[in-house]
């Protein structure tokens, strides 16, 4: 290796211009290593990750059960491919997941899909209505993010980004606008609101018996953390039931414990059609997934959906241990015991101060909504502040909102006690320092 490259090699900061801007990027951090909470940088500094890689290591980082079953997969087989062989960790999975349905019916059977990334699940999901329903149309709500494949970002509302420059997008996709109680007037409103647009859709842009399947985040993600009335799922349902419609939640941001149900669905008594999973399924490793009643499922024909990579061996593994986790260190509960304490705390704490709209979430899914007192005009240079001081105090958050005007909170389930005094007293000092 000639000088250049041995010196680039230990310069890492060097190395950063490699790395595309297509990667949106929150900091410059380069880490080293990550374990529970923590990422430790090659300067050796440490940050309190309550990003959670974007909602991902929901049992930590690099959580020893799930560390022990990577490397025991990994020495045993790789890539043992779902099309060719089967393999002991995938028939588990295939066994273990769909136990998990949200709010199961007791005569039902279910079934798993498994694949990469959120954005392939989807794709799975719309594929999976489209067969079942021989309908061509989708609605999707405002606001909502479903991934940036073609037919992922055609469903995507969030952010002009996802779509702009990239039409023609697939067709047949309808929006409505989601529930959103801060700017739709509260709960009883918002819900009226959404509601009223899908008639209106039916009436003058498209028949319901065209469309395959509502796509819906039970709590909207990337648009704001945005936590809709109760009785939104189950009205949903009853349009969906009435019209021959299928319910397809996207969990992939709100699955997996972390609003303090193992679905956000539970929240609520609706029992959907489709279950799209991604994120926290194997604790960083890519899988994701969707899982459905087998008498939809199986209408998928062999070879219809797939990928070389759907279902790996290692990630199955992963997902594994990630169940056991969950189950054993008691994460459903503890997400929604820390949540609770921690969004009281935050509400008190933000009280005073009349740039703050709105404190929200559920569970370890939390957000602080800056706006205009009033106006509710979007305050999101109080967003990017406040991340800029929380990061100088060690503590990584997110944004999000359609405007990035809400600061995310995504802590590990397992996260202690302790950090979470840590962080919610350098929330306190931001906000202070923000805006007051
Ligand atoms: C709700 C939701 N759906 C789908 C996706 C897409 O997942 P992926 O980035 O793995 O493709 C995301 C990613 O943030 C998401 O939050």
């Amino acid at each position: 290796m000639d000088q250049h490259a041995t010196d680039l090699l230990t310069d890492w900061s060097a190395l950063r211009s490699g790395v595309p801007p297509a990667w949106a990027r929150y900091t410059d951090l380069i880490v080293e290593r990550a374990s529970g909470s923590w990422l430790t940088t090659t300067d050796g500094e440490r940050y309190l990750d309550y990003t959670c890689g974007i909602g991902v290591t929901n049992t930590g980082h690099a959580h020893p059960r799930v560390v022990a079953a990577i490397a025991e997969q990994a020495a045993k087989g790789i890539h043992l491919q779902q099309n060719i062989v089967y393999h002991q960790p995938g028939l588990e999975l295939h066994r273990r997941l769909p136990e998990r349905f949200p709010n199961a019916k007791a005569d039902t059977a279910y079934g798993l899909f498994l694949s990469n990334s959120g954005a392939e699940a989807i794709e799975a999901a719309v594929k999976l209505a489209k067969v079942v329903t021989r309908r061509p149309a989708v609605i999707a709500f405002r606001g909502g993010f479903h991934g940036r494949t073609h037919g992922a970002m055609a469903l995507t509302s969030s952010n002009v980004k996802y779509r702009a420059h990239f039409e023609p997008l697939m067709g047949g996709v309808h929006f409505v606008p989601f529930p959103y109680p801060l700017r739709m007037g509260g709960a009883d409103a918002a819900l009226a609101t959404t509601m009223d647009a899908i008639d209106e859709l039916f009436a003058t842009l498209v028949s319901p018996d065209d469309v395959a399947t509502f796509l819906i985040e039970p709590i909207l993600g990337e648009g704001g953390y945005v936590v809709p009335p109760d009785g939104f799922l189950p009205a949903l349902r009853e349009v969906a039931d009435r019209h021959g419609i299928l319910l397809a939640v996207d969990e992939v941001q709100s699955g997996y414990a972390r609003t303090g149900r193992f679905f956000a669905t539970s929240w609520t008594e609706a029992t959907p059609d489709i279950v799209i999973m991604a994120k926290g399924i194997a604790s960083g490793l890519p899988l994701s997934g969707i899982l459905a009643p087998r008498a939809l499922l199986d209408q998928l024909g062999p070879g219809s959906h797939g990928g070389t990579y759907g279902g790996n061996a290692v990630a199955c593994a992963a997902a594994l241990a990630t169940l056991d986790v969950i189950d054993d260190e008691g994460l459903v509960d503890r997400a929604q015991r820390l949540g609770e304490r921690m969004l009281a705390s935050l509400r008190e704490r933000a009280g005073h101060h009349t740039a703050v709209a709105e404190v929200r979430g559920r569970g370890m899914m939390l957000a602080i909504e800056f706006a205009d007192p009033g106006s509710l005009a979007p305050r999101p240079d109080l967003a990017k502040r406040m991340l800029a001081e929380t990061m100088a105090n060690n503590l990584l958050l997110l944004t999000c909102g359609i405007h990035g005007q809400a600061v995310r909170i995504i802590p590990p389930l397992v996260t202690t006690d302790d950090e979470v005094d840590l962080a919610l007293g350098i929330i306190g000092d931001a906000l202070e320092a923000v805006a007051s």
